[in-house]
């Protein structure tokens, strides 16, 4: 595994308060950010929202309150002057150590390998006439690396990825596609790294026609060859036949 990755994982915890009344939406979001199952890393958060506008936050590696509006600005300032504040900086040992074992056997340490699929796709009208896309499906958790090689070298220009998509079911997905002008005799792989796998998985792009395509021509072959068989045969019947022969 590249050291480049750094595994930070993120679970929110929701002990979360929703007020509404008459279209006015007022929230507490309680999160404990974990970057480590020995608890290197980790935060408490806690977020204070009013009409989706997060005005305040209490964040245990600042030490207090940080107000982001002006009514954040006020409330922080006299938060951090009381009790509040000593209660809040003992939230991190109080509520989210004894939490995250539990956390980390549930979901946390769970590694889901994506499924890795390379292809070629249109470019968009630029500077190159060719474009290959590597996909990567279903893995869990979000941080990935998935980089191009050329003849073994890392391409960097004319690569452009999507996010870690979410799919909403604890699994991600990401898109990256490479934008070049095929040179004969190169050979293109897409990289993948990611925490479920024990060595970087390369993929190599294999420029002779796609399966799916090979299919097509094979099927269409084979029903030229059927065609022409039964054809002839008609033929030879009809023949004999129109002779009396039959
Ligand atoms: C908490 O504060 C630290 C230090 O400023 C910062 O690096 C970190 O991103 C903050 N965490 C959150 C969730 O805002």
């Amino acid at each position: 595994m590249s050291k480049s990755i750094r595994f930070y994982i993120c679970l929110a915890v929701a002990l979360s308060t929703l007020y509404e009344t008459d279209g006015y939406a007022s929230d507490v979001v309680t999160r404990c950010l974990y970057s480590s199952i020995d608890m290197h890393g980790a935060e408490f958060i806690q977020s204070y929202t009013f009409n989706k506008v997060e005005h305040l936050r209490f964040n245990s590696t600042v030490g207090e309150f940080v107000g982001y509006t002006e009514l954040g600005l006020k409330n922080a300032k006299r938060l951090n002057r009381g009790q509040e504040v000593v209660q809040m900086r003992g939230e991190l040992e109080r509520l989210c150590k004894p939490n995250a074992d539990i956390h980390y056997r549930a979901i946390l340490d769970k590694t889901v390998e994506p499924h890795v699929r390379l292809s070629s796709v249109t470019p968009p009208s630029g500077r190159h006439p060719a474009m290959l896309m590597c996909s990567a499906y279903d893995f869990y958790p979000k941080p990935i690396r998935v980089t191009w090689l050329r003849d073994g070298r890392e391409v960097k220009s004319d690569v452009t990825s999507t996010e870690e998509l979410a799919n909403g079911d604890w699994y991600y997905q990401i898109h990256s596609h490479l934008e070049y002008t095929p040179k004969s005799g190169e050979k293109i792989s897409c990289m993948v790294e990611h925490i479920s796998l024990t060595e970087p998985m390369m993929y190599h792009w294999d420029p002779s026609l796609p399966e799916a395509e090979r299919n097509k021509i094979a099927i269409g072959a084979s029903g030229l060859v059927l065609g022409t068989i039964l054809a002839l045969a008609g033929l030879i019947y009809y023949k004999k036949k129109s002779s009396g022969v039959l």
